[in-house]
């Protein structure tokens, strides 16, 4: 099966992961961990990186340090992945669910002004859903695929109406906006390392951000907020939320090769564009020019997306839809979802994720590409 977006151990992993085999340093404190902190750090430019065993407890845990709770809203987009709903529904707090743009399938910014001129009020310095009375103290914009929106509209907005910006950003490792790295616009930004991601520890996670507090009580949240370090002190509910060092490891040498990933995925996208956009219907996902995506999961639209993923599973080549809309989940029916013309549901029908992995080759590249000409 050529895989949709597999795992490239082609670097220093063994070597690294050896070492702390060797040294017995495997599990929840190690130098890998603090060097995969501070080369995170400096790649992204943010002040701080503290490492997580996932990108859904980076976001849990970024909320629950943001004190969202069961009174609160939490705005997003309706096209992500679960983790992203699922992290606010862990605080009790509940989603607004934003429809998407149909060009660049990232949150709608004429539909979130809308929606914050009419159903929102600011009083005492928050804004509060008219409705029901609920504060909104978070946006949670996802990069999805590793676009961008218009950021600097977003920032307008948010500080019009006194959101603070939360980013997933978990798919957007190496993505930019006007050459500011994704997840250092709002107070958290927050990654992803799971298998399928454009760098992976198996599974792992991080949280960035510019704040000397927050990334102290990130460290001490993710490891139990143990307060003192011989007597099991603990001084709030923390979590065991952290990464190990055999995984930091991986991630180490993983971030030696992002800058070759990168720049095969803008190989990958380009070639997938030069052999398919204009046939038929096909279109790929719009970047405006502030944006350079990191084109992690090249991605396309046609109302063949049926034909065209059986065609592509049936034949090995591992092709996926996008995520069902949110608000279509049973979880999340009775939540808000803040919409014109469902353009979720217009994605959802025509979308599918095409073979992308950094180490795929050129024939195989044609293969899939011959493949799909042949549903036109
Ligand atoms: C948009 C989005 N949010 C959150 C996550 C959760 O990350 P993880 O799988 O590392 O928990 C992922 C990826 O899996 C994702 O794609």
């Amino acid at each position: 099966m050529l895989l949709l977006s597999g795992p490239n151990m082609g670097g220093n992993e063994l070597k690294y992961v050896s070492e702390c085999i060797t040294t017995g340093w495997v599990s929840s404190v190690g130098a890998f961990v603090d060097k995969f902190e501070k080369v995170t750090a400096e790649f992204t430019g943010a002040a701080h990186a503290v490492a997580t065993s996932s990108g859904t407890t980076a976001l849990h845990t970024s909320l629950v340090m943001l004190g969202t709770g069961s009174n609160d809203l939490v705005i997003a987009p309706n096209i992500t992945f679960i983790a992203t709903i699922n992290s606010i529904k862990y605080t009790g707090a509940s989603p607004v669910l934003i429809d998407v743009d149909k060009d660049s399938w990232q949150m709608d910014l004429d539909l979130l002004e809308e929606f914050l001129e009419k159903e929102t009020e600011i009083r005492d310095g928050n804004c509060y859903h008219i409705a029901s009375g609920k504060r909104i103290p978070v946006i949670m914009p996802v990069h999805v695929l590793g676009n961008m929106c218009d950021m600097d509209r977003l920032m307008a907005l948010t500080s019009k109406y006194h959101l603070t910006i939360l980013e997933d950003s978990t798919e957007a490792l190496g993505s930019f906006y006007n050459g500011k790295h994704a997840g250092t616009f709002g107070l958290m930004g927050t990654f992803s390392y799971n298998g399928n991601k454009i760098i992976t520890t198996g599974g792992g996670g991080m949280i960035v951000t510019n704040d000397d507090a927050l990334a102290k009580h990130a460290k001490h949240l993710t490891t139990q907020a143990k307060a003192d370090p011989f007597e099991y002190f603990h001084d709030e509910i923390g979590y065991n939320y952290r990464l190990v060092n055999v995984a930091a490891a991986m991630g180490v040498a993983q971030m030696e090769q992002l800058p070759d990933f990168l720049k095969r995925k803008k190989e990958i996208i380009e070639y997938y564009k030069s052999q398919l956009e204009g046939v038929g219907d096909i279109t790929f996902q719009k970047v405006i020019q502030s944006v350079n995506p990191n084109w992690w999961m090249p991605t396309i639209r046609t109302g063949k997306q049926k034909e065209i993923l059986e065609k592509l599973n049936s034949n090995k080549m591992q092709s996926r839809p996008l995520w069902i809309p949110m608000n279509k989940l049973p979880m999340f029916e009775r939540d808000i979802f803040y919409q014109h013309q469902d353009n979720s549901d217009f994605l959802y029908q025509r979308c599918l994720s095409i073979p992308c992995s950094t180490n795929i080759t050129i024939s195989e590249l044609k293969a899939v590409s011959d493949k799909i000409k042949e549903c036109f």
